[in-house]
C-alpha cells in the first residue's frame, strides 16, 4: 500500500466527519420505506454529483450508483449501502428524529449511507493515489429483501467485473467499535410463503359432511416443522416460522377456507435448494389426506449470504492492523436474519462485516440509535479496504 495515501486517511476522515454527521442526521430525519426512497436518493445524488463522480443511469426509480475513477488504471472495487427505513414510529426524542410519521431508520441504514458517502468524500480526495475504480452502490428496499435483485437485474454489476464487493451493517451483538466477520455463510437465506386451504364448510355438529380446512391447516403446520427436524442437515441451522393464521368465523361452524403465512430461513445451500420441493410434496399429501385443496405461493427472497473466505480474512487482517488485535472478531455462528447483499455475493467475491454498536442498541425498535463515533470506524475500514486493493500497483 502506498504509504502516503494511508497516512492522509485519518486527517481526511477528521476533516470530513462534520459533514458526514450532518448527512446522517438529515437522512435520519427523512426516512422512507423500500422503493419509495425519493428524497433519500435525491440527497445521495446531490452529494455524489458535487464530488464530480460519474453517476450511472440505472433506470431505477430509487437508489443510486456512481463510479470514482482513480488516477491510473487497475481493478474495480464495489461498496454497497442500503438506504430504506422501516414502518416504525420513532420514539428516540432525538433533535433529528424522524419527521415522517410511522417511518423510521431503525436498522441503521442512515449510518450505512453516511459512512458510504463519507468514504466517497475521502476517496475523492485520494483519487490520484488510486489505481483502478470504486463503484458506490446505494441500494433501495433491503428491508423488503427485493432491492438487490432489482439492481442486479437493472445491470448494476454489468461492465467491468468487480474484484471485490464490500458492505457493512451496524450490529448490536458485536461490542462497540469492534469489527465482526464470519467467513463463509454469515446470514441466512429467506423465503416467504402463503398457503390457502380450500375445504367445504358445514355445521360443527356434522363434521363428516364437511371438509375441515382448519384440521388441514393444523396438520400442514405440524408437518412443515418436520422440514427442520427431518429434511435438512442439523449442522446447518434452518427455521420454518408461521407468523400468521386465519380461518373460520364461529365456534360451532366449520369454515370453508383457512390461510397461513410464514418464512423459511436457511444457512445451507442444499436446504435452500431442497425446501420448496418438500413444501409441495408435504402439502399435496395433506390435501389428499384431508380432502381439501391446498395452494402454496412460495417466494424466494434471497439466498444465504456467503462471504468469500479470502475477502473475509482480508477484512479481519486489515481490521486487526487498523484497530488492534482485540477489536477484530471472527464470529463463529451465522445469524438467521437475512440480508439481500447475499445476491451480490453470488456474483462477486466479497464480504459483509458487522460494525459493533453495543448490545443496548436493538435494531428494529422505536428507540434505536447509535453513537456517531462509529461512523469514523466504518469510513476508515471502507477507505483502507479500497486502498489495499487499488494502491501501490501503479507503474
Ligand atoms: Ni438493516
Amino acid at each position: 500500500m502506498e504509504p502516503r495515501a494511508a497516512e492522509l486517511v485519518d486527517q481526511l476522515i477528521d476533516e470530513t466527519l462534520p459533514r458526514v454527521v450532518e448527512l446522517r442526521r438529515k437522512l435520519h430525519a427523512r426516512p422512507e420505506l423500500g422503493f419509495q426512497e425519493k428524497e433519500t436518493t435525491a440527497l445521495i445524488r446531490q452529494v455524489l454529483g458535487e464530488l464530480g463522480l460519474e453517476i450511472c443511469e440505472m433506470n431505477l426509480p430509487t437508489g443510486a450508483v456512481a463510479v470514482l475513477q482513480g488516477g491510473s488504471p487497475g481493478p474495480s472495487v464495489g461498496l454497497r449501502a442500503d438506504i430504506d427505513a422501516l414502518p416504525i414510529e420513532e420514539k428516540t426524542g432525538l433533535p433529528f428524529q424522524s419527521a415522517n410519521p410511522g417511518v423510521m431508520h431503525a436498522c441503521g441504514h442512515d449510518g450505512h449511507m453516511a459512512i458510504l458517502l463519507g468514504t466517497a468524500l475521502v476517496l475523492r480526495r485520494l483519487k490520484e493515489h488510486l489505481s483502478g475504480s470504486v463503484k458506490f452502490i446505494f441500494q433501495p428496499a433491503e428491508e423488503l429483501l427485493q432491492g438487490a435483485k432489482q439492481m442486479i437485474e437493472a445491470g448494476v454489476l454489468d461492465g467491468e467485473p468487480l474484484e471485490r464487493i464490500y458492505a457493512l451493517h451496524l450490529w448490536p451483538q458485536v461490542p462497540f467499535g469492534h469489527i465482526g466477520v464470519l467467513p463463509g455463510t454469515a446470514m441466512a437465506g429467506a423465503d416467504r410463503f402463503s398457503v390457502t386451504i380450500q375445504g367445504v364448510g358445514g355445521h360443527g355438529a356434522n363434521p363428516h359432511l364437511a371438509r375441515d380446512p382448519i384440521i388441514a391447516a393444523a396438520h400442514s403446520i405440524t408437518m412443515l416443522q418436520t422440514i427442520v427436524s427431518r429434511e435438512t442437515n442439523p449442522a446447518e441451522p434452518t427455521v420454518v416460522s408461521i407468523g400468521k393464521i386465519q380461518g373460520g368465523s364461529a365456534y360451532n361452524t366449520i369454515g370453508d377456507s383457512a390461510t397461513f403465512e410464514g418464512t423459511v430461513r436457511t444457512t445451507g445451500r442444499d436446504a435452500y435448494d431442497k425446501i420448496p420441493g418438500v413444501f409441495r410434496t408435504q402439502l399435496e399429501g395433506i390435501a389428499r389426506a384431508t380432502g381439501t385443496e391446498i395452494a402454496c405461493d412460495y417466494r424466494r427472497l434471497c439466498p444465504p449470504l456467503v462471504n468469500s473466505r479470502d475477502a473475509a480474512s482480508e477484512v479481519l487482517e486489515l481490521s486487526r492492523s487498523l484497530f488492534g488485535e482485540d477489536r477484530a472478531l471472527q464470529l463463529t455462528a451465522p445469524t438467521m436474519v437475512a440480508e439481500d447483499f447475499g445476491l451480490f455475493l453470488e456474483k462477486t467475491a466479497g464480504c459483509m462485516f458487522f460494525l459493533g454498536i453495543g448490545e443496548e442498541r436493538l435494531l428494529h425498535t422505536p428507540t434505536f440509535d447509535f453513537a456517531e463515533e462509529i461512523l469514523k470506524t466504518g469510513m476508515k475500514l471502507f477507505v483502507m479496504l479500497v486502498l489495499s486493493k487499488l494502491s501501490g500497483r501503479s507503474g
